[in-house]
């Protein structure tokens, strides 16, 4: 999705712009732009350009943007082509404002159709372009109106707008002829950007600026996200956290349509949709810049992937009291009359999220004994879900932004029930809209392929599976205590599997050049096959596909090409299944296929059957999701690297899809 970075202090605004929008690159975008108020006079730098922000910067030093106040932005199109033309910020007719913008306008068309008769012209196909034009609109409604109870004198003309100059490059010294009054007054540029907040649906985070108010930045948001901070150089607001961790790492959030101004000194002044002030909540994030930056890994998946051993440390520490062998889940308010009344859980997520909620359901009913059913949001949030008081929902989000997750929370609140947030991203919106907020420890992720988040959200659905045996009293505290101390092996298990992965990468050689991969598995092993294909796809761009072992049978097994010797993956560690998922290896090698095992230390049987045994450390099966992702994690990598590919920024994705 886009990112927007808002700057205005003593430094020169340009170069934190474009470090920011670098630390937010892995938004994925196509295009870039920032816009800089001259330091000695009432006009705006602009800059655009298609393609990635190391062509901007290049751009902004050709062009010597100078200047304290500016916006930058990258570009995920939605509306209009990715074109220099198309990216932001866009300004409106005077050329003096310009929009920056992550979302998207859903009334844009019929604004647009109005801005058009009162004879604003427009240079772009986007959606984002109708904002400039509308704040420009009530911007002079203001002025004039400032102008006629003054007795029609300007306090500070503005005058009217000389004739644009643009060059080869998109950079063009701004002021567009201006479009209805003559000169105008300065008016109250918050004023004129709340009123046209009020005139918006859809979703946005929308940061302005206005050339004749060189020490201000307005932000604003709906639904998408926004944070907030200052330092002694300045304000600054972000469409993320790495964005603003060089210069500050206390933060703060505004609720939809609330409005921050921006100052020079500094200060930000934050209004309510009324235009009443108020004082924001406030946060002290730990993430250091350091852990935004790769660390000495080639790519932050890779640096993700190896921080899993203390993620998963991290997430369960803390969760268990020795002294009455119990768990706890403090964030949960819910009575034990509450939780005895939960009758079923709904769990609603997409990707990744979803096939976390995959496993959860599966340890939560074997546990806790409550039906637990796994939705994709995109899905729940159109079909009228039954969900009463007695539901327990659980939400998962890595980012806490995504549009569709984020709509089945407010029908879930809506319809009465409890709602559970699951989530890495500390005052994400998904933290605000939620009765429960559970964080996962896995810090920033930067790589767009979900890693290090989806071993913690397994590892908090385990967690939180167990609490609720216990509170429903179907596990006694020694069955917890024997659980919750394998759980806590899992950190250096994994730091055995990533100590030597050479039969990985051996066996992810040998699927370098397949056309397409098969995944299966049995019970948890399934679910993790599940999340396997999706890494595989989604960052080597090699077709993959998951199922259920026994369901090979039933029709996938046509897809197995002995001349091409399809890959089939499957997790095969000890289970209560075992014997029969070497039968469907048994079955998948004799049509073709090449076969690669995720088996458990010791199991001999396998090595006769598999054509790549990749070992990993035994554990209870109930654990073993955890584990056995790992090597597929690195499988996936591997392959990815192998064909080429951008294992951090794959092609059309972006890591949080903050739009339906
Ligand atoms: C996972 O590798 C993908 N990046 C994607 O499927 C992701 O899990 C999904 O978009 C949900 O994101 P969320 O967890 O931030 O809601």
């Amino acid at each position: 999705m886009c990112g927007i970075v808002a700057f205005t202090g003593t430094n020169q605004a340009a170069a934190i712009l474009l470090a920011g929008l670098t630390r937010l690159e892995h938004r994925g975008y196509d295009s870039a732009g920032i816009a800089v108020i001259y330091p000695d006079r009432p006009e705006l730098q602009l800059t655009r350009q298609a393609g990635k922000v190391a062509k901007l910067a290049k751009a902004v030093v050709r062009e010597k943007i100078v200047g304290t106040c500016g916006i930058g932005h990258t570009r995920w199109a939605t509306h209009g082509v990715p074109s220099e033309a198309n990216a932001h910020p866009h300004r409106d007719c005077s050329g003096k404002i310009a929009v920056a913008h992550n979302g998207i306008i859903e009334n844009y068309a019929r604004l647009k159709d109005e801005l058009l008769r009162q004879g604003h012209q427009f240079s772009s196909q986007t959606d984002t372009e109708v904002v400039a034009h509308l704040v420009e609109h009530n911007y002079n409604k203001l002025a004039e109106a400032a102008a006629a109870a003054n007795g029609g004198g300007d306090d500070i003309a503005t005058g009217n707008a000389t004739g644009a100059g643009s060059n080869d490059t998109g950079t063009s010294n701004a002021n567009a002829n201006a479009t209805g009054a003559g000169s105008t007054a300065r008016a109250d540029l918050a004023e004129a950007v709340r009123i046209t907040v009020s005139q918006l649906s859809g979703s946005f985070a929308l940061a302005i600026l206005h050339a004749d108010h060189p020490d201000e930045i307005v932000v604003t948001r709906n639904d998408s996200p926004l944070v907030l901070g200052c330092f002694e150089g300045g304000a600054i607001a972000a469409s993320g956290l790495p964005a603003l961790l060089e210069y500050t790492r206390d933060i703060a959030y505004i609720e939809d349509r609330d409005l921050a101004v921006l100052h020079r000194d500094g200060q930000i002044d934050y209004y309510d949709p009324a235009g009443e002030p108020f004082t924001p909540s406030t946060y002290h994030v730990d993430w250091t810049l350091e852990q935004a930056e790769k660390g000495g890994y080639p790519d932050f998946m890779l640096k993700e992937i190896c921080e899993q051993p203390r993620v998963i440390r991290d997430t369960i520490a803390g969760r268990f009291d020795e002294a009455t062998r119990s768990l706890s889940f403090d964030e949960l308010p819910l009575t034990d009359e509450e939780l005895a009344n939960i009758d079923r859980i709904v769990i609603v997520a997409c990707g990744t999220s979803y096939h976390a909620g995959l496993i959860g359901k599966d340890l939560i009913e074997s546990w806790a004994r409550i039906p637990v059913e796994v939705e994709v949001a995109s899905e729940f949030r159109y079909r009228n879900p039954i969900i009463n008081s007695n539901t327990l929902v659980i939400a998962i989000s890595q980012s806490g932004e995504t549009a569709d997750t984020l709509e089945a929370v407010r029908q879930a609140r809506r319809a009465g029930a409890h709602v559970i947030a699951l989530t890495n991203v500390l005052g994400s919106q998904i933290t605000r809209e939620a009765q429960t907020v559970l964080y996962i420890k896995a810090n920033l992720e930067i790589a767009v392929a979900a890693t290090k988040s989806f071993l913690a959200q397994v590892a908090m659905l385990t967690l939180l599976g167990l609490y609720l045996a216990q509170e429903r009293s179907l596990l006694t505290g020694p069955q917890i205590q024997e659980l919750y101390g394998e759980m806590s092996k899992l950190p250096l298990q994994l730091e055995h599997i990533l100590a030597d992965t050479s039969a990985i990468e051996r066996a992810a050689d040998s699927c370098v050049a397949a056309q397409t991969a098969l995944f299966i598995g049995r019970g948890v092993g399934a679910t993790t096959c599940y999340e396997g294909a999706l890494k595989l796809k989604e960052i080597s761009y090699l077709h993959a596909e998951a199922f259920s072992a026994g369901e090979i049978k039933h029709g996938p097994i046509a897809l197995i090409d002995a001349e091409a010797a399809t890959p089939v993956i499957v997790v095969a560690t000890q289970s209560t299944t075992h014997d029969k998922t070497l039968a469907n290896i048994e079955e998948v090698k004799a049509r073709g296929a090449s076969v690669i095992a995720v088996a458990t230390e010791g199991d001999g049987r396998i090595a006769e059957l598999a054509d790549y045994v990749i070992y990993i450390p035994p554990i209870r099966e109930c654990f073993s999701p955890i584990t056995a992702s790992v090597p597929l994690q690195l499988f996936a990598r591997h392959i990815a690297l192998a064909r080429g590919c951008d294992v951090d920024q794959p092609r059309n994705l972006a890591k949080s899809v903050t739009v339906e």
